[in-house]
């Protein structure tokens, strides 16, 4: 996924005005949904090196364009905005960000710059600067009042952040009542974390009990934190570190390495690895000795941070922006190993793409045993990246290659690197193959017609009749958020495609049935009995009806997740529209084509998928046997032609308590109403909650009805 490309642009030093200003603008874009992941869905797609490759390209290029800087870019953002569902608290003192360092070169211009902005003669004294690991977690807020704990809230944006009080009280670190000299108001902060032992037990726990696993502690921190219902909160084993301050009504201490101290006075755990340094090698020494014991610790940390002790002085330096001008978080390099490239092998998926895995000797990076490693697609076995630009400096891949390999936070390893003094003499180029290797068909890279170029993935052609894709068909068919037939895995699809009782989703179905006046009765083979084929049946027949979303989302049409299958069930509302529609949409000229098109949310690439899919014959008679067994249900549909909101359109704006956007707007459609994003002439009414801005604006410009949230409830009655 991330083989850079998305920074790999051109140098800086020779953009011109024009390229800057289109390249700050993707950027934006691009940084904008990385921090919407993070923050908001604790689901980052990329290491967390290559974030801060797109982040330090974009500071590159505005400081060189420093006119070209966008007032809502990333350097004007810390973090995405809070997401819905708890109540908002806007942080008397901004919970800002930390600029980074890279190198050792970076710690020692940090200091110089620190030293010339307070012109500070070595004569006067050293700088002291203290030195502590930066815990992968999130930061928290605890407001405490005359000693008690008040509210707790996350980062957010940094300037308004989550409620998330309830859960905060439940997590052992946190103490309800400050112990000792406490000054009237105490805003206390820090990081929430999951240690290692304990993340480990909990994704042990959620796999038995058949839920999604977390894919690394920091995101089972977030995961746990932001619980609506704060029991499950007070089951997951959260863990906080003090280390920063908001607002305080008197200092206790005039030193950050006293200030400390003083949390750990009024019972808050501190970590243990801090120290107080003079000089820039001491802080390099610090930074050495905590990286070394990195694997040791039961806990994730990505680099050191290093403050200016004198709180003083820390005041003088000030902010830049989003950063303070007296800190600086020393990040560490990715994790990388070098092992062998023992083979490569090509996986075929649901829609027939040829994927290469490496298999690896297997080797340990960053305390993590690493044995496979993605490799997208044989361009970039070819040493070719996505946008045609070399990657590995252009180096193909060859089998028994001596790799480097690099993990990177969270993220799937990557081959970075070949060491072509070890290739052996016989080694030959990779021949990706032409034809699929689960069913013979040929495999080709189709031309994209709009952009005439040609695909990256190469796809098998043999469509229902490649066993591969079949049963990858199947599998998602009957996956947890598709059939989620209870009994029907990954293993019971391959036996029973292997043996010809399941071929087609429809087989599923007449599987009992079949099995009635079959002579090898399901109950009579290995590993089945009288009740575990019962149960089957019985898992099978309670799916036959089935919300229409999770059907159209067991189809597997390309692009179609689940998502986009919720947005398809709720514009067409019937299983029978919306098959009328697809087949119709057939014609681009047509109005069932625009009107997919049309759909807030789908997008070309979408539409086009779903035209394809059910162009084809074989699909759809794959389909219409299915429909003779399972009945698609309707999304719930509340009478609209009562509905006071009926064919008008509304717009929420500001922040709702009581659901989420997505959730209001399936409402007000269910509501026979219209969402829109804007406020326009064509708006009927508009909901605000607290804290609306513009929007709320230009409804009272425009005349428009304004109602609070708990007004549209009672209007709908709901
Ligand atoms: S000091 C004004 N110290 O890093 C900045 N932050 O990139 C005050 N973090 O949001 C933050 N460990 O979530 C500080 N020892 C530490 C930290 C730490 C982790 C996180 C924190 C912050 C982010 C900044």
């Amino acid at each position: 996924m991330s083989d850079n490309s998305t920074t790999s642009g051109k140098d800086v030093g020779i953009l011109s005005e024009a390229e800057a200003k289109a390249e700050l603008q993707r950027l934006a874009a691009e940084i904008a949904e990385h921090d919407r992941r993070y923050h908001q869905e604790d689901a980052p797609i990329i290491s967390d090196a290559d974030y801060d490759a797109l982040r330090r390209r974009n500071k590159e290029i505005e400081a060189r364009f420093p006119d070209l800087v966008l007032a809502d870019g990333p350097s004007a953002n810390v973090g995405a905005a809070p997401a819905s569902g708890f109540g908002k608290i806007t942080h008397r003192v901004p919970m800002l960000s930390l600029d980074n360092a890279f190198s050792d070169e970076d710690v020692q211009d940090f200091v110089g710059r620190v030293r010339r902005f307070l012109k500070f003669d070595p004569l006067q004294g050293v700088l002291a600067v203290t030195a502590e690991p930066k815990i992968d977690g999130l930061s928290l807020s605890l407001r405490y009042e005359n000693g008690q704990l008040v509210y707790a809230a996350t980062r957010g944006d940094g300037t308004t952040g989550e409620n998330v009080t309830a859960n905060a009280r439940t997590i052992k670190d946190i103490p309800e009542t400050l112990s000792g000299n406490v000054p009237e108001v105490v805003e206390l902060r820090g990081e929430v974390y999951m240690a290692h032992k304990d993340f480990q037990a909990l994704n042990a726990r959620m796999e038995a009990n058949g839920g999604k696993v977390f894919a690394n502690p920091r995101n089972a921190a977030a995961g746990s934190l932001r619980q609506l219902k704060s029991e499950i909160t007070a089951s997951r084993p959260l863990r906080f570190f003090a280390y920063a301050w908001g607002e305080m009504s008197a200092m206790p201490a005039g030193t950050q390495f006293d200030m400390v101290e003083q949390m750990r006075a009024w019972g808050f755990q501190i970590n243990p690895l801090m120290k107080r340094c003079e000089t820039v090698e001491e802080l390099l020494g610090v930074y050495h000795g905590i990286e070394e014991s990195r694997a040791q610790l039961d806990y994730d940390i990505d680099g050191v941070v290093y403050k200016v002790d004198r709180l003083d002085l820390q005041e003088r330096l000030g902010f830049v922006s989003r950063s303070p001008r007296w800190a600086i978080a020393h990040k560490f390099p990715a994790e990388q190993a070098f092992t062998v490239l023992n083979d490569i092998e090509i996986q075929v998926g649901r829609t027939g793409a040829l994927t290469p895995v490496a298999k690896l000797e297997p080797i340990t990076v960053g305390g993590v045993v690493v044995s496979n490693a993605t490799l997208h697609n044989e361009d970039y076995i070819k040493g070719i990246g996505q946008d045609g630009e070399p990657i590995r400096e252009g180096k193909d891949l060859r089998i028994g290659d001596t790799v480097k390999i690099q993990r990177a936070g969270d993220v799937i390893p990557q081959i970075v690197d070949i060491d072509l003094d070890k290739r052996s003499e016989g080694a030959q180029p990779f021949e990706f193959p032409t034809v699929c290797p689960a069913c013979g068909s040929h495999a080709v890279r189709e031309e994209n017609e709009k952009t005439g170029r040609v695909d990256a993935v190469r796809r098998c052609t043999g469509g229902l009749i490649c066993p591969a894709q079949a049963t990858e068909k199947l599998k998602h068919f009957v996956s947890r958020n598709a059939f989620d037939i209870e009994g029907f895995g990954d293993k019971q699809v391959d036996a029973f495609y292997q043996d010809g009782m399941v071929m087609a989703p429809a087989d599923i179905f007449t599987l009992e049935e079949r099995d009635k006046r079959s002579l090898t009765k399901l109950r009579n083979r290995e590993g089945w009995g009288a009740v575990s084929a019962r149960n089957l049946f019985e898992a099978i027949n309670a799916r036959r009806d089935i919300d229409l979303h999770r059907f159209i989302f067991a189809l597997g049409i390309r692009h179609v997740g689940e998502g986009n299958a919720k947005l398809l069930a709720r514009a067409y509302g019937s299983w029978a529209a919306f098959y009328q529609a697809m087949q119709a949409a057939h014609d681009p000229a047509g109005e069932a084509f625009a009107e997919l098109n049309d759909i807030d949310g789908i997008g070309h690439i979408v539409a086009d998928a779903l035209v394809e899919f059910f162009a084809e014959q074989h699909n759809r008679a794959q389909l219409d046997a299915l429909l003779a067994e399972v009945s698609p249900k309707d999304p719930e549909k509340i009478d609209a032609s009562g509905s006071p909101v009926a064919g008008k359109t509304v717009v929420f704006t500001g922040s709702l308590e009581r659901m989420t956007r997505d959730e209001a707007k399936a409402m007000a459609e269910r509501f026979g109403a219209k969402t829109s994003g804007s406020v326009s002439k064509k708006t009927d009414l508009v909901v605000a909650g607290p804290g609306a801005g513009s929007k709320l604006k230009k409804a009272q410009e425009l005349d428009i009805e304004v109602i609070s949230e708990d007004d549209w409830f009672e209007l709908v009655g709901a």
